[in-house]
């Protein structure tokens, strides 16, 4: 879910309604805005996309210059116009980010003192209870509900008896200040308020912040502290379309670009300098073993990790998904190394697997693209990726640029344990930096895939396979087309394919197969002769049209050493599923069902 908040003196509802806009991406089905003015709250809420919100505003104005908005993933209760936040209390509004898990117990001690509830939401028990609480003072009333709440909760609260002032609570969800001059803002995400203000404070999990126009304060534990002041380096352009019919297709082209600002900085006299990365030199003799935990995209790019950081550092490396690591009987020792790997840092399963391996004497640094979110706060050390902010749900430049860093990390890691000499460092550092290019070639292709998604939208089942380092990208492949065309896709290690899926195949089962250059070229092609033969249809990712012919179709990317080839071979599974998405009529940006970043578990 997205929030955002303004105070200051400008109408709240078109700053609010416009930072909405560009959270949509964390939840998109409802939302709600709430504004103060004359000591009153004027709310309007709507189930659907902001869209509807957005009509119904045209036809009714919410005064004030002080006001929260709210864009909903639904976990409690359905996304209708009732269950939108903010949610009421007599003079209160709020809106809430996570979790309250104790909310049936509170609810009901609530309705025993005479409360009446009109949503299903786990939220509207926190405006209640904070009413409850309430005897003119809203700081006060605040601190004895959330004292009394368990799970996770970011709440942004408004009293149209205090108007103008705002009250923030993180806990185990992301909120960050925007300041500006003589008006703040609150926002759950950065992009939000992007447009307005580049000056960000990150609060920490258990901040409360009283925020007014011309002031903010941050307390931690009942005492005022002080949070240091952050300039984001993002532009606000970056969270634009910029002229690209959907986020999704701008952030594919701008990969190169995201791969570069990744690489940037990090070479320095033939080595890679990792300096954020905080590790001593005995801290990386002594990694015995490493874990990768990620979930959904972010998990794909580990597993390619694992081939990275096997084969220069030769540290075993196991990757797991972030939901059954939290809960596993964990072997970890101080020799452990703990490599969380997240677009935007606030996964909750990432964090909580983290967590665990931390508390259990891991050693985690983390990758991520989300300055100062949850995980690099709780990791010992960050490699951050700068892709830059990702709006399209489906995620495509954090992919690339993860690749990138994990190799980076593999680098550092095999350069400063001497596995390595810095002759090889040097050379891989040259062949890396070579990649974006190849990647720009293959993004002058997109007309193709295009064509190629009017011959194939129709089909209702897809295989993607790969082996080795491009068992992932077909993993990577199918998610995405599943995603955003909902067309059934799985992917599938071809050497594998024979002990099952072959049963699948037919000619209306196209069948895409990574076949570019690789140590097991020959026994790819050999498995996709096997598809051939039972009549699939073969859709080639290939360096050469010639080596695979009697294929349905093929698209040529550039020849690159087969262990950067995951970076460039993914963009055609990206333009698959892009195009056919857009040719359905699929909402590319916003997939139905899914989110952004999945901060509840
Ligand atoms: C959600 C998103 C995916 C993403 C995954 C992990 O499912 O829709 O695109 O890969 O979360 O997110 P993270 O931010 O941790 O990389």
């Amino acid at each position: 879910c997205g929030i955002v908040g303004y105070t200051g003196s400008r109408a709240a509802m078109p700053i609010i309604l416009e930072g909405l806009k560009k959270l949509e991406y964390r939840g998109y089905d409802s939302a709600g805005i709430t504004t103060i003015s004359d000591r009153n709250t004027h709310s309007l809420k709507s189930a659907g996309k902001l869209i509807e919100l957005e009509r119904q505003l045209a036809n009714q104005h919410l005064p004030g210059t002080c006001g929260i908005g709210h864009t909903r993933w639904a976990t409690h209760g359905k996304p209708t116009t009732e269950n939108a936040h903010p949610h009421h209390s007599g003079s209160i509004a709020l809106v809430h980010n996570g979790i309250i898990e104790n909310y049936q117990q509170l609810k009901k001690s609530l309705q025993e003192k005479g409360y009446t509830f009109a949503s299903q939401t786990d939220t509207e028990v926190v405006a209640h209870l904070i009413h409850s609480h309430y005897q003119g003072d809203l700081v006060k009333a605040t601190v004895r509900a959330i004292e009394q709440l368990h799970g996770a909760y970011s709440l942004l609260v408004a009293d149209s008896n205090t108007p103008g002032t705002l009250i923030c609570i993180k806990h185990q969800s992301p909120l960050v200040l925007g300041l500006g001059t003589d008006e703040n803002y609150v926002a759950s995400d950065i992009p939000a308020i992007l447009s307005e203000t580049r000056e960000f404070i990150f609060l920490e999990d258990g901040d409360m912040a009283v925020v007014s126009s011309a002031q903010y304060q941050v307390f931690a534990d009942g005492q005022e502290v002080e949070r240091p002041v952050k300039t984001v380096s993002w532009s606000p352009a970056a969270a634009e379309k910029d002229g690209y019919k959907h986020f999704m297709l701008k952030e594919i082209h701008e990969q190169p670009r995201a791969v570069r600002d990744t690489l940037r900085g990090k070479f320095f006299a033939g080595k890679v300098v990792l300096s954020d990365l905080r590790l001593q030199p005995n801290e990386i003799s002594d990694i015995k073993r490493i874990i990768l935990v990620a979930c959904g995209t972010s998990w794909h790019a580990a597993m390619v990790g694992k081939y990275y950081l096997e084969k220069y550092t030769r540290i075993p490396t196991e990757v797991d998904i972030a939901s059954e690591y939290r809960y596993r009987q964990k072997i970890i020792d101080s020799g452990t190394l703990v490599i969380p790997v997240s677009q935007s840092g606030e996964t909750a399963d990432t964090l909580a697997a983290l967590k665990e391996a931390k508390t259990m004497g891991a050693k985690v640094l983390c990758i991520c693209n989300v300055m100062d979110s949850s995980i690099p706060r709780e990791s010992h050390g960050v490699l951050y990726t700068n892709a830059g902010p990702e709006i399209g749900v489906a995620s495509t430049k954090a992919f690339t640029t993860q690749l990138a860093a994990l190799y980076l990390m593999t680098l550092y890691l095999a350069q400063e344990r001497n596995q390595l000499t810095p002759e090889q460092v040097a050379d891989k550092i040259v062949d890396l930096e070579a990649i974006p290019a190849a990647m720009e070639s293959v993004l002058q292709d997109g007309e193709r895939y295009a064509r190629f998604a009017e011959r194939y939208h129709n089909y209702t089942d897809f295989l993607f396979l790969g082996r080795s380092y491009n068992l992932p990208i077909a993993l990577e492949g199918a998610l995405k087309l599943k995603e955003i065309s909902y067309i059934h896709a799985e992917g599938y290690a071809s050497g594998e394919m024979k002990h099952g899926p072959i049963a699948l195949i037919d000619e209306n089962m196209p069948v895409v197969v990574i076949a570019t250059p690789s140590e097991v070229h020959e026994k790819v092609l050999s498995n996709m002769e096997e598809v051939m033969a039972r009549k699939g249809r073969v859709i080639a990712i290939s360096t050469n049209s010639t080596a695979v012919e009697a294929v349905a179709d093929t698209f040529i990317v550039p020849e690159v050493p087969e262990e950067f080839s995951p970076m460039v071979n993914v963009i055609p599974t990206q333009f698959i599923a892009y195009y056919i998405s857009d040719f359905k009529g699929c909402d590319v940006d916003q997939p139905r069902n899914l989110a952004k970043s999945v901060t509840v578990e």
